[in-house]
């Protein structure tokens, strides 16, 4: 491969000389061009600068000599054989994706930028690419030309000592849109800090999963959005949700649908009847939250007998042998008489009381946000239980038992009559969804 560089400070090269990319050259992998772009000014042209049209302080790079020196150094007018990159904080982000792509190039031409940046045409007549090295201006292009083409070099073939040391490291193939998991040597304690232990056993397979999740571990908490993009394996999608579910305390988080008592459009009392997309839908979402449990309340004999011969069939009967996930949602219901008693089996387990936390669509004296909730149930070591009601709502004398009720949902206007299931989606979703510490979408 032959890398050439177009500089007016060649002197910020001399780093290149040292170590692996120094080797690389001295055994001809590579041929290293640094010019001078005051080479190709000549008589004609005189100045590698010039004024901005339109006004505005600095000065801009012109594009003849820039021309000249791309024309002159070329080998192959192939876009693929030679890459011509500008360097620009509005450029792409370079990544190792970025880097794998110019190590398959002949030749790559850097062209480094100063004072203002380079004229329009040259990126528009000359460059295959334009590249940043981060969202941050830097004086030159002279430094993100030398990080660029660095990450290129060591992908060389020959260029690394061992050549599957460029394979296991972070954004590699083998770690495709992971970081790279920690890395230990001797001595085994050092400053009371030990190597972890599965480490020094010699296990192979226990060391590779260690090391797999600990690379999920680290992009999850340092760099969450490359996840998306991330190849995951079915298995990394279970440590991740176990390790989201975790950190962010669902797995003692209960939920309950109160079908009595409740208000209906006039105001008064009632009980009301169990319905059957309420039962699966909220399930499901409870078990793609990770929570702990789904109490349905209701004490009406009938009702209860209904419930129980749906559930018969969704955890032990034929619905759970004929569709396993739907057994998996369903198995996570139980019954109950009152929020009492859900409250109460939920002190037996856990040995403490759930704080209880209501939804309500109606706007209450004792309302609370959803990022502080959020935040609240993370830090927290106690069971919370979220309560939902049916018809038109939770009574009056129910909201005033509870330690919160949250803020009613909005959309975009005063309309918000959501069914109870779309309810509980929303806001499992903004309590547990995917959301990095600014509140924002992670995902
Ligand atoms: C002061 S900067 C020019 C900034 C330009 N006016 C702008 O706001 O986009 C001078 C030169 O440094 C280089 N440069 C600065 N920051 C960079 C970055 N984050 N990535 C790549 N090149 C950068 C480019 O070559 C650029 O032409």
């Amino acid at each position: 491969m032959r890398i050439d560089i177009l500089t007016l400070f060649p002197e910020m090269f001399a780093p290149m000389q040292q170590s692996i990319v120094g080797r690389a050259v001295k055994n001809e992998l590579l041929q290293l061009n640094i010019k001078n772009i005051r080479d190709y000014t000549g008589p004609k042209h005189g100045l590698t600068d010039d004024k901005l049209y339109g006004g505005g302080a600095g000065m801009v790079m012109k594009p003849e000599p820039l021309f000249e020196a791309v024309a002159d150094l070329r080998q192959s007018d192939e876009p693929a054989k030679t890459r011509v990159v500008i360097t620009s904080p509005a450029g792409r982000v370079f990544d190792q994706q970025a880097a794998e792509e110019l190590s398959r190039a002949e030749q790559v031409i850097f062209i480094c930028g100063h004072y203002e940046g380079i004229d329009q045409r040259v990126e528009q007549a000359l460059a295959t690419d334009v590249f940043s090295i981060g969202d941050f201006v830097l004086t030159g292009g002279e430094l993100p030309a030398m990080v660029m083409a660095d990450s290129v070099i060591r992908l060389l073939p020959g260029a690394l000592g061992h050549d599957e040391s460029s394979q296991e490291e972070s954004f590699s193939e083998d770690l495709v849109g992971l970081l790279e998991y920690p890395q230990y040597t001797r001595p085994p304690v050092f400053a009371d800090m030990a190597v972890p232990e599965v480490l020094l056993g010699g296990n192979h397979a226990d060391i590779r999963r260690w090391r797999r999740e600990q690379s999920l571990l680290r992009t999850w908490e340092r760099r969450p959005e490359l996840l998306t993009s991330a190849a995951l394996t079915d298995a990394d999608m279970q440590f991740l949700a176990e390790l989201k579910a975790q950190r962010r305390g669902q797995s003692q988080v209960w939920l309950a649908l109160v079908h009595y008592p409740v208000y209906n459009k006039k105001h008064e009392v009632i009980n009301t009847s169990i319905t059957n997309l309420d039962i699966h839908d909220i399930a499901r979402a409870s078990a793609t939250f990770g929570l702990a449990g789904y109490f349905l309340v209701q004490p009406a004999a009938g009702q209860q007998e209904l419930i129980g011969s749906l559930l018969k069939h969704w955890q032990y009967g034929f619905g759970a042998r004929y569709n396993p996930d739907r057994h998996e949602a369903l198995s996570k219901i139980s019954l109950c008489d009152s929020l009492t008693d859900a409250a109460a089996a939920i002190t037996s387990q856990t040995g403490k009381k759930p704080r209880l936390l209501a939804t309500s669509a109606r706007p209450t004296s004792n309302m609370c946000g959803y990022a502080q909730m959020r935040r609240q149930i993370a830090e927290s070591d106690e069971p919370y239980l979220l309560v939902f009601g049916t018809g038109w709502g939770l009574t009056d004398e129910m909201l005033a038992e509870m330690d919160w009720v949250l803020r009613p949902i909005y959309g975009v206007g005063v309309y918000n009559h959501l069914s109870v299931r779309s309810a509980v989606s929303i806001i499992l979703d903004r309590l547990f969804g995917e959301r990095n510490e600014r509140g924002e979408y992670d995902g």
